[in-house]
């Protein structure tokens, strides 16, 4: 079966942003000119995925209206002449087709993917954390999708952590951590440093098929008495169906300030429009 399906878990309650995120989710903050959001959604696009489920607490559904056309800004924009913002506009609403479903409680990052399970229903389908920014220009959960095609098991993009950083973090058990597609024993959320069984992250790319909703049915809670997505993964690979395939792109962690800061910069040195005259602003600050 063709992934065609993602779901996007945004229901957390951002509190490493407040009090921006008092009113506003955290995954609508603007990395430039666009929401954190959509640059997930675009990422899925890249990857062939047409139907996205993102998952939200009650008060946050501006998050889809995002994705919606506005027909009084459309006639606004249309009147005053401006067809370049009418057309990115229009763009964005036909990206995917993009919806949500309600996580009563922060119950963790399993608890709020198995919410998707009736919009899913039995197909393969990706999930994405918003907040962990992939490189714009870069296609990597395409290729975790070709993996998932010719092997049949699910696959989780991973990244190197430094030193003692990935007691932070879920970390993977891989057969053989230089493979291209490695083979994944076990997954550990959260390890103690000296037990982690590799500095290999899991990058908050999946792509799943949908009998892991029966897992994270019977899952105990974890690290932090949440429904883990780690754990589920886990137990695929002690059951020998999970690969993982290692990030070497950009990426940033949009959901802290410093990563926040660095994708703003990073991605706003790379843009036609306002590229030269920051770049012109950075440099003028290396010189005071
Ligand atoms: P994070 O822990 O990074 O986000 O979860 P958070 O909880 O919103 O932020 P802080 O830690 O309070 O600052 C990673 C992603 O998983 C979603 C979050 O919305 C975020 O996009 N998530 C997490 C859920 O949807 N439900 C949960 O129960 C937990």
């Amino acid at each position: 079966m063709k992934v065609t399906k993602a779901v996007i878990p945004a229901a957390g309650l951002g509190t490493r942003f407040l009090p921006a995120t008092r009113a506003l989710p955290k995954n609508l903050l603007p990395v430039i000119d666009r929401p954190i959001i959509q640059y997930a959604v675009e990422e899925l696009v890249r990857a062939g995925i047409s139907e996205v489920w993102i998952v939200i607490s009650k008060g946050q559904e501006a998050l889809v209206e995002h994705f919606r056309s506005s027909p009084e800004l459309e006639s606004a924009l249309e009147a005053k002449g401006k067809v370049d913002l009418l057309a990115e506009l229009k763009a964005i609403q036909q990206l995917a087709a993009v919806d949500y479903v309600y996580q009563d409680e922060p119950h963790g990052l399993g608890h709020a993917v198995a919410c998707a399970r009736d919009q899913i229903g039995d197909e393969p389908f990706a999930a994405l954390l918003p907040d962990e920014l992939f490189d714009p220009k870069e296609n990597f959960l395409g290729r975790m999708v070709e993996v998932f095609d010719e092997s049949g098991q699910a696959v989780v993009a991973v990244h190197d952590v430094p030193g003692d950083d990935i007691r932070l973090y879920g970390a993977i058990d891989p057969v053989d951590p230089s493979a291209d597609v490695m083979e994944v024993k076990g997954v550990v959320e959260k390890p103690d440093p000296a037990e982690a069984p590799s500095h290999l992250s899991l990058s908050g790319r999946y792509v799943l098929g949908s009998d892991v909703f029966d897992i994270l049915d019977d899952l105990p809670r974890g690290a932090g008495n949440e429904i883990q997505l780690a754990d589920a993964l886990g137990v695929l690979g002690g059951q020998g169906r999970l690969k993982a395939i290692r990030y070497e792109g950009k990426r940033w962690d949009v959901g802290k300030k410093e990563g926040f800061l660095e994708a703003t910069v990073a991605l706003a040195i790379d843009r036609d429009d306002v590229g030269p005259g920051f770049r012109q602003f950075l440099a003028s600050l290396g010189t005071k």
